[in-house]
């Protein structure tokens, strides 16, 4: 049988990463911080250039050939984003600035019209861009804000998720992959819970929509966020799902041109979904970058994204734990993300040493400063792969975690 190295065949994969061939303080690049973004092929950056070179125009609103091709491709690109999350219709599909955005808006869309004292449940490991909207909004509005725990291996507490989700529950969000934890939240399950007590399911997918495949239909979430950086896409590229029912109901985030039907002087009709909110101009070039990354994860298939992802990640792990110095954070059964600490270095002096041999991760809080309380640790270093890493690469960050060693005397 043929490995899913053979046949997702890295090598021409990696050819198509022009960033991929530069050198940092003189030795190959290996890129390890995938969680914070990708890096992007040459098909997503020259669709980007097509579209600037031979048919740059604004969408929606221009009689000409130019604004007719612009619009037909931004619109394929929310097709193929259904497509790719197996959504009914592009009408499902929201292109947004990133999963901030797409977080914020249905934030402050679905609790417009709770009223006091109804419950929002999240969970201890969630960014602060699926935690802040939800806090300050809960604060605003008179809401309460619950927290599922997390349980000694970084999974959520089986218990903690039946008290928190209840008939008082009007929301749960979620995410699907920790940044942090890397671990892979039974989503499904849990969204049965949350509709068995009418609550309504939005899911942070930023760390799974690039690795595995996602199918909302099968999740049933009603609501699911992501963003085009993380998964080759370029910056400024999210998306936010959701049920048409739902986006039907909702009020507009952001009012102004594009999103309308009719105005006058007293009223205004909403436009057509999606672009009822998809307010002012939006990110042309971006959109259609994301659609040539779609095009890209769709021709390796995520299935092969997903087994190869879980064969390094599994390799690094196998890997860090003969490092006895080593503290792994998180379950074993996890994506693509190893967060780590080295006895008592500073997680910022282990990223720094491992850039000087070539080596990017990332160290901080990853935006999980509540979750860093939790781990009672101000920081951790991480290690996030992408279909583009190797083994190889894996090696060189194990003898770069040598180099820590000797500096710091460990
Ligand atoms: C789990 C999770 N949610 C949300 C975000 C926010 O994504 P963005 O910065 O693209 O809005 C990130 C980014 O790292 C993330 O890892």
């Amino acid at each position: 049988m043929l490995s899913t190295k053979t046949i997702m065949d890295i090598e021409t994969i990696r050819k198509d990463f022009p960033i991929l061939q530069r050198k940092v303080h003189g030795k190959p690049l290996v890129y390890f911080d995938n969680a914070a973004t990708s890096q992007k092929p040459k098909q997503v950056i020259e669709a980007i250039e097509f579209y600037y070179k031979n048919y740059n125009a604004n969408i929606h609103r221009s009689i000409h050939q130019l604004g007719e091709e612009a619009t037909a491709k931004y619109e394929e690109a929310h097709q193929k984003v259904a497509d790719f999350i197996n959504a009914d219709s592009y009408q499902n599909i929201i292109f947004t600035k990133n999963t901030t955005e797409s977080l914020n808006l249905a934030a402050y869309s679905l609790t417009s019209n709770l009223k006091k004292g109804d419950e929002i449940v999240i969970s201890q490991m969630e960014h602060h861009s699926n935690l802040v909207p939800w806090q300050q909004l809960a604060k605003q509005r008179g809401l309460k804000l619950k927290f599922i725990e997390i349980d000694e291996d970084g999974n959520l507490d089986k218990n903690s998720i039946e008290k928190n989700i209840t008939k008082k529950t009007r929301i749960v969000s979620l995410t699907h992959v920790s940044n942090v934890l890397g671990t892979i939240n039974p989503i499904e399950k849990i969204t049965k819970i949350a509709h068995e007590n009418n609550a309504l399911m939005v899911v942070d997918g930023a760390q799974a929509a690039p690795h595995m495949p996602v199918d909302v239909k099968k999740l049933d979430a009603d609501f699911y966020a992501f963003s085009g950086h993380k998964m080759l896409g370029p910056t400024g590229i999210g998306v936010l799902y959701g049920k048409k029912e739902l986006l039907d109901e909702m009020q507009p985030f952001l009012y102004g041109g594009e999103m309308i039907r009719e105005v006058t002087f007293g009223d205004t009709k909403f436009n057509d979904l999606p672009w009822k909110f998809e307010a002012g101009t939006m990110n042309i070039a971006e959109g259609i970058g994301l659609g040539a990354a779609m095009d890209y994860l769709g021709k390796v298939g995520m299935k092969h994204v997903q087994q190869r992802d879980k064969e390094l990640t599994n390799y690094a792990m196998k890997r860090l734990k003969e490092v006895k110095e080593a503290k792994i954070y998180g379950p074993e059964e996890r994506g693509a993300v190893i967060s780590f600490n080295l006895n008592n270095i500073h997680p910022h002096d282990v990223a720094q040493v491992l850039d000087s041999e070539g080596v990017a991760i990332r160290a901080g809080h990853h935006c999980c400063m509540p979750l860093m309380s939790v781990l009672k640790v101000p920081a951790t270093a991480r290690a996030s792969f992408y279909l583009y890493n190797t083994e190889k690469e894996v090696d060189v960050f194990i003898n770069a975690i040598g180099k820590v060693k000797k500096v710091f005397g460990v």
